[in-house]
């Protein structure tokens, strides 16, 4: 037997995936005492069964992720044959390199306390960085959204579409979700010049008369669709859209893009937000097959 166990930051992804896998959802009963410490019980028995937990870690990313780590510790006291943690949305994945001595390799101690919960396995889409799953011992799996991106583009009946990847590293990316659709595809240049501060270089497609996809595995600020947005408008191109795995939207992302001339913004349900119209819970159901 599976049960899916919902995580309180995916409710709708959970349920999608128990629908598609027919089976069960248990919800954790999840709340705080009054000094803010977390408590999370679970009533059903899940002993002997493989359990799956769906849990997003995006903000607020500590809470999210401790949340995590109780639920799995918990299924593995009450005896689940089998646990399996789809963490679609990985936090501090961007921190996987020390920049500068003396830094933090954070997501390598966020691999370690998943394991160390006691999870037999991992699933996550589109992560930053496909080494970062080196950090586990145990079986982890990275799936891609782009072909479930390109899906949903392809019935959006586009004019003469490009797909730029949002950076040269988004170009293999860009090219599955462009394969869906019959489109073309390349990248945009880009320079960062600071956490919110980037530059962009046109591409070298005539961009004149046609719509242009911006796709990237995360947006949080928004920077880099606005200014790939506004060069891209200047170019000639139609309409601008964004589209991208995970919808972190850090402070005003969603006003800057639009104000930038974004006409749309397109994400999956990694991280539950309005803009999240495509579903990841098919490739997941798949990969757990
Ligand atoms: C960076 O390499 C990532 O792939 C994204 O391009 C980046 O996280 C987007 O950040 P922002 O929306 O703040 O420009």
């Amino acid at each position: 037997m599976v049960a899916v166990v919902s995580g309180s930051a995916s409710p709708l992804l959970s349920a999608r995936l128990s629908k598609k896998l027919c089976c069960r959802i248990i919800r954790p009963e999840v709340k705080r005492f009054p000094d803010g410490e977390l408590y999370v019980r679970i009533v059903e028995r899940v002993d002997g069964e493989k359990a799956v937990v769906v849990q997003s870690t995006a903000a607020p990313q500590d809470e999210n992720l401790m949340e995590l780590l109780f639920i799995t510790d918990l299924l593995r006291d009450m005896g689940a044959k089998e646990i399996i943690a789809v963490v679609p949305y990985l936090a501090y994945a961007r921190q996987d390199r020390r920049f500068r001595p003396g830094e933090a390799l954070s997501v390598k101690t966020v691999c370690r306390l998943i394991e160390g919960a006691g999870a037999d396995g991992f699933i996550t889409v589109d992560i930053h960085h496909r080494e970062t799953l080196s950090h586990f011992s145990i079986r982890a799996i990275d799936l891609t959204a782009a072909r479930a991106i390109g899906e949903h583009l392809k019935r959006m009946r586009l004019k003469r579409p490009i797909v730029l990847g949002a950076d040269r590293g988004a170009e293999e990316r860009a090219r599955i979700a462009a394969l869906e659709m019959g489109a073309d595809y390349s990248h945009v240049e880009k320079r960062r010049i600071s956490p919110e501060k980037v530059e962009v270089s046109p591409v070298s497609f005539d961009v004149r008369g046609r719509d242009i996809i911006l796709l990237d595995d995360i947006i949080s600020t928004g920077g880099t669709i606005a200014e790939s947005s506004k060069s891209l408008r200047r170019m000639g191109a139609r309409a601008v859209y964004a589209a991208c795995t995970h919808p972190v939207l850090s402070g005003n992302a969603l006003v800057r893009m639009k104000r930038a001339g974004v006409k749309d913004v397109i994400s999956t349900d990694t991280i539950e937000r309005e803009v999240s119209r495509v579903s990841v819970s098919g490739l997941i159901a798949e990969a757990l097959g």
